[in-house]
């Protein structure tokens, strides 16, 4: 065994592995330059960290759409920092290979330099997640150049942004060519690291993703894209309804707990749950 102070070789060697498994924004930039594409999807919860890190998914994202998703509101505007910092904890310490992202709420990035910067630090520091994504382009670019300043990886997201959504008059297309290449000009000039493209043109997000040096990660944006992200209970089919035409529902998780749900309640009712064999003697 090795002393307090000798590194143990064989303890450095499996942190080594572990890290160059992680996915960081090397790995992110590697694939654009390479043409290979960016898998991301949605975690708020552990199981589900779990779940999307072990089948393999390159970035976990923890987004404020926790707030439609699992708080059932309306809206992304009513979510806190600490409801962020409380995910995103819970997300980060259940992943051992995806690059877990945070977003940071409504308004942070309308705060000022300075406080986008505190904020998006303590975010950091408490979760343990490696990257922010912020809403926002050409407006919001001194903020994201002072959180990359920081050393703080941070994401853009332009097209729809939800946090704006009263703004946008709704949850619709974005369609602006001009202001959408500047913002994502003005967000890879700033050091943003991807920039995330959402409900845009399928035409108009592929001529950005070919402009951009960095990652463009899409959801309602087209295979243009360098990657895609959805909302992980949208393409599970977690919800009673289908959701958006962009969301592929790969499963129908709604109708199979649904099913399950009704066994259960129905042993109960006919005594068939628990039988002699679930109980203890
Ligand atoms: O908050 C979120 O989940 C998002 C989507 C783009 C996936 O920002």
């Amino acid at each position: 065994m090795a002393s307090k102070d000798q590194a143990d070789p064989q303890q450095v060697v499996k942190q080594e592995t572990a890290s160059q498994r992680r996915v960081t924004v090397r790995t992110l930039q590697q694939r654009k330059d390479a043409k290979e594409k960016i898998s991301m999807l949605t975690a708020y919860d552990c199981m589900t960290a779990i779940w999307l890190d072990r089948a393999g998914v390159d970035c976990i994202l923890v987004g404020d759409s926790l707030g439609m998703v699992f708080q059932g509101k309306p809206t992304t505007v009513s979510v806190t920092v600490n409801q962020m910092i409380y995910h995103g904890r819970i997300v980060a310490s259940a992943v051992q290979h995806s690059m877990v992202i945070v977003d940071l709420p409504f308004p942070i990035g309308q705060l000022g330099i300075r406080n986008t910067v505190r904020v998006a630090a303590k975010i950091l520091k408490r979760t343990g997640c490696s990257a922010v994504k912020m809403e926002g382009g050409a407006a919001q670019a001194d903020s994201i150049a002072a959180l990359v300043d920081a050393g703080i990886p941070t994401m853009a997201h332009i097209g729809l942004r939800p946090q704006s959504v009263h703004a946008m008059g709704g949850f619709r297309v974005q369609r602006d060519r001009e202001q959408l290449l500047q913002d994502a000009i003005a967000a890879q000039e700033a050091g943003a690291f991807a920039v995330l493209i959402e409900c845009v043109p399928a035409k108009l997000a592929s001529s950005i993703t070919r402009d951009l040096r960095v990652p463009t990660i899409g959801i309602g944006a087209g295979k243009g894209c360098d990657g895609q992200v959805l909302v992980t209970q949208d393409m599970l089919g977690f919800g009673e309804k289908s959701i958006g035409k962009f969301v592929r529902g790969y499963a129908n998780m709604y109708s199979i707990a649904n099913d399950a749900i009704k066994s259960y309640c129905s042993d109960v009712v006919s005594g068939k749950f628990p039988s002699d064999a679930e109980s203890f003697e």
